[in-house]
């Protein structure tokens, strides 16, 4: 019977070559970490904070998944920047004094769930810069420069839920500003300087539940665009110079705007206010 004995033995020196062969390659791609980062490959998590980077470092594991790149210098996203690593679903950027996203940036990032552009200099988007990112739950770009929004410039985030733009400069919000933004629930717009929102601003808003307008310059409730926005059910419009013409006791929102909103609603006056449905409002 030594037939089967020299199979298993040729299978057994077959598979060790294999492994010889192959180990080196396997290794070096479990291993392959920038100098400038942390990798926890068993995680598929890189962190390479605070280096002083001015790119994105060309040999991070191509199975990574979360990437932490806070507290760099990018300053500019180039085209499909990681596009190496399609398996992202976390990218922090925070602090990394951003001030161009080209187009196109973030293409290839299909599994992206969370983009944090918080902390950076962007003043603009370009139409096509967050093309590519239709799993993204959440944007964050607060505390940046932003002055206008491009009708559009949400148009390809069709799962994105929650949208951060607060600590911007905004002073407007144009018609179909969140065009496409057909599941987001929250919109956080606090801490900007908007006066003016265009009676179109928030149509195409359909799940929206949640609008932060706190620390801004409205001086009247923005009725129609607000009306576009039906199923919102939380209103934050705290510290805005709101004044309510024809009110006898001061605050209140007018009337017809208060037969639509059955929400919960904060003045800097008035904190919460709170509408038993189709009743009055109580402080
Ligand atoms: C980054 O640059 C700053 C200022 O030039 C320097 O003080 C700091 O040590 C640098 N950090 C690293 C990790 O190189």
């Amino acid at each position: 019977m030594e037939g089967p004995q020299n199979s298993t033995h040729v299978s057994l020196v077959l598979l060790l070559l294999l492994l010889l062969l192959l180990g080196p390659a396997w290794q070096g791609a479990a291993q392959r970490c920038p100098q400038t980062c942390i990798c926890d490959n068993s995680k598929r998590h890189v962190a390479c904070r605070h280096q002083n980077l001015t790119e994105v470092p060309n040999t991070i594991p191509e199975l990574t998944q979360r990437l932490d790149l806070q507290g760099n210098m990018l300053k500019v996203i180039p085209p499909a920047a990681f596009q190496e690593l399609p398996y992202l679903t976390h990218l922090d950027l925070r602090h990394c004094q951003v001030e161009l996203v080209a187009e196109g940036a973030f293409r290839g990032l299909g599994r992206l769930l969370l983009l944090n552009l918080g902390s950076n200099r962007l003043s603009a988007l370009p139409q096509e810069a967050l093309d590519g990112l239709g799993s993204l739950r959440r944007l964050e770009l607060e505390r940046n420069m932003l002055e206008e929004l491009r009708p559009g410039t949400f148009g390809a985030l069709g799962a994105l839920a929650t949208l951060n733009l607060a600590h911007n400069a905004l002073v407007y919000l144009p018609a179909m500003a969140f065009q496409g933004l057909l599941r987001a629930r929250w919109l956080q717009l606090s801490h900007n300087a908007l006066s003016v929102l265009a009676p179109e601003a928030l149509a195409g808003l359909p799940a929206l539940r949640r609008l932060s307008l706190h620390h801004n310059e409205l001086q009247a409730l923005p009725g129609p665009a607000l009306s576009q926005a039906r199923g919102l059910a939380r209103l934050e419009l705290g510290h805005n110079p709101l004044t309510y013409a024809g009110e006898e006791d001061g605050l209140r929102p007018s009337p017809a705007w208060a037969a639509w909103c059955r929400c919960t609603c904060s003045t800097a006056a008035s904190p919460s206010w709170k509408r038993a449905p189709w009743r009055g409002w109580a402080a």
